[in-house]
């Protein structure tokens, strides 16, 4: 494994210390399910309580460098050019129910490009992390995106929309999913977009799409990603920038193949 840089350190220390307090607190879920008032207050504490903690690993390692910061929004810093991107709870639904599916992501952006990226999941233990042109790995093992060719050997990752009342989105996503149904291996909703793209970084998913996602769901993961040989592009096939609106992750491959059956579909 190389050496990680500085930042990557800051990244790492900032990630796993806010995931051994999501860790003691998904404890407490389970304990607050059968309760009459129900875990939805309790896991949104715990999300706050976790980009606190964040903010003050990341301060203390680099206090020049700003923040987009999923429940505190935008804080300037005096270097303009480089701007942490931070997702304290990636998973909640899974967390507030009880499944062990939940991680806590952070991207590093320097003039709005993506330089290095740390996904934690603290119930596996799984430290994925990425630094750009150096490579990516979980823990200290190099990953690797799939090299299946096939797409009726592939398996995809993908999120469904939840909580909408917007006809064209629920279409649109509808007409997306028959035909990969038709022509995969399987789809897979495990409901953390960061974790979705590590495991495609770790060539456990063959590809990942979803329409609708924020900048702090993605950062770290599509540098993961790309620096594990993959693509991360928009429904166009054009290189994702941080802000599109959807998102195809997938190895070279399956790119070709996956653009034509979406881009048609594309919002
Ligand atoms: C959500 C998860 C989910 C995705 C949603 C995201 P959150 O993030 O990544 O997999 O489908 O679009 O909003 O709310 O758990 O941080
Ligand atoms: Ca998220
Ligand atoms: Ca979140």
């Amino acid at each position: 494994m190389p050496r990680r840089s500085a930042n990557m350190n800051v990244m790492v220390r900032a990630a796993e210390r806010a995931g051994r307090a999501l860790i003691r607190d998904f404890g407490e879920v389970d304990q607050l399910q059968v309760s009459q008032k129900g875990p939805g207050d309790f896991v949104s504490t715990a999300d706050l309580k976790a980009e606190k903690i964040v903010l003050e690993e990341l301060r203390k390692g680099r206090p020049e460098f700003g923040f987009l910061m999923e429940e505190s929004g935008e804080k300037k810093g005096t270097d303009p050019s480089h701007v942490w991107i931070v997702d304290p709870l990636d998973g909640t639904t899974n967390f507030l129910h009880g499944l062990p599916h939940f991680c806590v992501s952070i991207g590093l952006a320097r003039d709005n490009e993506v330089i290095a990226g740390v996904v934690f999941d603290p119930i596996k233990d799984e430290v994925f992390w990425a630094e750009r042109g150096i490579g990516a790995f979980v823990n200290s093992r190099r990953l690797r995106v799939s090299g299946r060719r096939r797409l009726d050997e592939a398996v995809l990752a993908t999120g469904v929309p939840f909580n909408l009342h917007d006809e064209a989105t629920i279409d649109l996503y509808l007409t997306q999913l028959r035909p990969i149904m038709l022509q995969t291996a399987g789809i897979r909703r495990y409901g953390a977009a960061a974790l979705d793209l590590a495991y495609v970084a770790a060539g456990r998913y063959d590809g990942f799409w979803e329409n609708g996602l924020q900048p702090w769901d993605v950062a770290a993961g599509l540098l993961l990603v790309r620096e594990a040989g993959g693509f991360v592009t928009d429904l166009d096939g054009a290189r994702y920038e941080l802000g599109a609106k959807n998102i195809l992750a997938t190895n070279d491959q399956l790119h070709t193949k996956l653009t034509e059956i979406l881009v048609a579909r594309r919002s």
